[in-house]
């Protein structure tokens, strides 16, 4: 068996705040110097790196059940989101996951779509025009608007303002540094948040399993299995905050990097506006999707250059071997989307952006089956990748039906991957009426 190369980095620290700066700047150049395998330390975590789409593979289908996500993710999310589906594991998640299959089948998702359509539009409309604008706050509180709506219901939307709050608090602190409840730290104030939550989902349950809304929330407390059992309180609690919090950051980044590469690459807004120009009426329904297809090949082009998570990290359960390397037991092992989506013997060109790469004809994504893993793989693989890009093509079907995006010329987007990838300049964008809007 070989010994894994690498090194432990700084006294105390390893290289958690080389991790933190730019993740993939210390990946790419851990590559270099120790290959495809090596290992490293984030605080006193020794973590094996795995970088190949073999090793996504490896990792993420885990046939030999080598990996723990529940472990993994504990170590970040106990507190704040204890038991969401990601922090389950074998036949536990899979019972869990059959059951919250219910929200995202494609008659919820239609009626999501419908529900969405037009506060997309009037909260477009209404962004400030012809002058430089943050876009990434932009991004995110839409899709905070539209999550308060879809996982809620409309019942709750009035009521939402605290609990956005609460959530948003909850959300920043699973990305604190410091994870201890000091004072006036966003530990705390997530853990205060988390409480407001609980207590108001667990008042509200009981009102939606009797009765007929279509919401998230609703479903979820209503689901039943084979035996006619439901979720317990605390699971239906348990899972709806952790979905708010998987669906938003998430569609933030991916709506930022979308909006950052058309702005570069203004033909292809050309070519997205005449798709949507095609799409009779003022919005873009359920049926309709199929046949946005640029916008897909876009979204899917910003997920391969942006990943929103840029590693996705697992706790092995018992020794194990991947290509002649020994994994023990109890190591933390990360697979890297970030990387894998910029090799170049998958991709051509794979630092520019070409969205054709995953039309039909060349479909540079099937070149391995784990080398495109922007939503994961395996068991664990992402529940809203459906939800996550009809969203995503209805901001840019109403976005691109009123504005043209310009940035500053040569304008590149500071960019920090890690927790959840964002511009670190929250990404200026002039957004430009177009002529008949
Ligand atoms: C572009 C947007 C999104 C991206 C890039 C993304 C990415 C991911 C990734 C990489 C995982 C796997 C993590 C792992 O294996 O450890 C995951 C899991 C998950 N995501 Fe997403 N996600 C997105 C949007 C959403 C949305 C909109 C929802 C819900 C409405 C959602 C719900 C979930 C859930 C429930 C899981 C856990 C699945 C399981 O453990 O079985 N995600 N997501």
């Amino acid at each position: 068996m070989k010994s894994i190369p690498g090194e432990r980095g700084w006294p105390v620290f390893g290289h958690s705040l080389n991790f933190l700066k730019d993740c993939n700047t210390l990946i790419n150049s851990m590559h270099e110097r120790f290959g495809p395998v090596y290992y490293n330390y984030y605080l006193h975590t020794k973590v094996v790196v795995l970088l190949s789409p073999d090793a996504n593979e490896f990792v993420l289908l885990d046939r030999d059940k080598n990996f723990s996500s529940r472990k993994a993710w504990n170590i970040s999310l106990a507190e704040l989101f204890p038991n969401g589906l990601m922090l389950r594991d074998g036949d536990e998640h899979r019972y869990h996951r059959r059951l919250l299959g219910a929200p995202f089948k494609a008659k919820a998702l239609e009626e999501y779509v419908s529900l969405m359509n037009s506060d997309i539009a009037s909260t477009i409309k209404g962004w400030q025009k012809n002058e430089s604008v943050e876009l990434y706050p932009l991004m995110k509180q839409l899709t905070l608007d539209l999550a308060a709506k879809v996982f809620l219901g409309e019942n709750l939307v009035k009521e939402a303002d605290a609990v956005n709050q609460a959530f948003v608090d909850v959300v920043d602190a699973s990305m604190a540094l410091v994870r201890h409840p000091v004072l006036g730290l966003k530990y705390r104030k997530g853990l205060k948040g988390r409480a407001l939550l609980e207590d108001y989902f667990r008042q509200r349950i009981e009102g939606k399993r009797t009765s007929q809304e279509t919401d998230m929330f609703a479903e979820i407390s209503r689901v039943e299995d084979e035996l006619g059992e439901r979720f317990s309180k605390q699971d239906v609690i348990d899972h709806i905050i952790f979905l708010m919090m998987a669906a938003h950051d998430t569609t933030t980044s991916s709506l930022s990097s979308i909006a950052f590469a058309l702005a570069k690459h203004p033909e292809w807004q050309d070519v997205i506006a005449k798709e949507s120009a095609l799409i009779e009426g003022d919005s873009l329904e359920y049926s309709q999707m199929p046949g946005f297809t640029a916008a897909e090949w876009v979204f899917k082009e910003a997920l391969r250059m942006y990943p929103p998570l840029p590693i996705i990290p697992r706790t092995a359960i018992q020794d194990c071997e991947f290509q002649g390397y020994q994994i023990k037991r109890n190591d933390m092992v990360h697979v890297s989307p970030s990387f894998t989506h910029r090799l170049d013997t998958i991709w051509t060109n794979p630092e520019q952006f070409d969205p054709m790469r995953f039309s039909p004809e060349r479909a540079e994504d099937r070149n391995h089956k784990h080398a495109f893993i922007p939503f994961g793989g395996g068991a664990h693989k992402c529940l809203g990748i459906k939800f996550a890009e009809l969203q995503v093509k209805l901001v840019m079907f109403h976005l691109l039906r009123h504005y043209r995006l310009e940035t500053p010329k040569g304008y590149e987007m500071p960019y920090a991957p890690a927790p959840i990838g964002k511009p670190k300049d929250l990404l200026p964008i002039t957004l430009r009426p177009v002529t008949n809007s």
